[in-house]
């Protein structure tokens, strides 16, 4: 049977066994998914040894996806930007191909629930890696305009820099933000994990200004939340893009789409 895993330190929490699973039954494909947790030193040796024993593909999770973007023989162009690697293919001639489907994740969520991106004005919040593995999906939709804004300015632009030649991007600092206005509101930043809210103007929230966090937990997250109560008619979570990001990866080992919202609905019920 074709096996898939998800390396990962931690890795209890890991959904993706319970999502590809879902994904496999949907769309009758014969495989297993299972999460293994990796030393901080045995990321290479894991991946050497599950692929000698006949694995298929993985997702690698926190904190392994730069250097599975090191131990990647090849990479797609949205991996190679991203400077991280979250799925890895074996090929048929041997050859290990790195991916990173989160962008395209966060893509495909805000697509399928009706929020399309193409000329319209888009905020980034966060200029971490999470930030980073989103940019190119993103500027592939053409949009109006992407600004990224960081609490340290110098991130953003850095990432705009890089990102340049790729689309309509532009680095603001926070407290340059004020006045400006934007469709959709992306929080990248690892803020609302600590309950605190990534500092942008109220100003910028309008009802009908779309605000979407990647994280997610149980109840609403922090920036969403503050969004809501601002006014911001559609928030929207981490979970869906977390979804799409397996979706995509399924997609590139099985040549198949799953469905994201059946698995959604019952990965969202699973956390209440
Ligand atoms: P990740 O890989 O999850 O993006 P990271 O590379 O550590 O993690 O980046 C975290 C991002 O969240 C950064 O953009 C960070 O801002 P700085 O570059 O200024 O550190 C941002 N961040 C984290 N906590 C924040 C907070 N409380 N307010 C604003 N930004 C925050």
């Amino acid at each position: 049977m074709d096996k898939y895993v998800v390396f990962g330190n931690p890795i209890e929490q890991s959904k993706s066994p319970f999502i590809h699973t879902l994904f496999a039954r949907q769309t009758g494909q014969v495989m297993t998914y299972q999460a293994q947790w990796v030393a901080l030193d045995g990321f290479t040796a894991a991946a050497d040894t599950f692929f000698a024993e006949g694995g298929r593909g993985c997702n690698i999770t926190v904190p392994f996806k730069e250097q599975a973007f090191t131990y990647a023989d090849q990479l797609t162009e949205r991996a190679r930007l991203a400077g991280a690697v979250n799925t890895l293919k074996l090929l048929d001639d041997g050859v290990v191909l790195g991916d990173n489907t989160d962008g395209e994740g966060l893509v495909q969520d805000l697509l399928q629930h009706g929020v399309s991106l193409a000329d319209k004005r888009i905020l980034l919040i966060g200029a971490g890696g999470a930030a980073r593995g989103v940019i190119l999906p993103l500027l592939a939709q053409q949009p109006a305009g992407l600004v990224i804004a960081n609490r340290t300015a110098e991130k953003a632009e850095q990432l705009a820099t890089t990102f340049a030649s790729h689309g309509r991007i532009a680095a603001l600092a926070l407290d340059q933000l004020d006045g400006e206005r934007f469709d959709i509101i992306i929080n990248s930043t690892s803020a609302s994990l600590s309950q605190q809210l990534p500092g942008i103007p109220a100003t910028l929230i309008q009802p009908e200004t779309v605000c979407y966090d990647m994280v997610y937990g149980t109840g609403m997250t922090t920036f969403n939340a503050w969004a809501k109560a601002l006014g911001a008619r559609v928030v929207m979570d981490g979970l869906g893009m977390l979804v799409g990001q397996a979706a995509e990866s399924f997609m590139l080992w099985r040549g198949i789409r799953p469905g994201a919202r059946q698995v959604q609905r019952e990965l969202r019920r699973t956390l209440q």
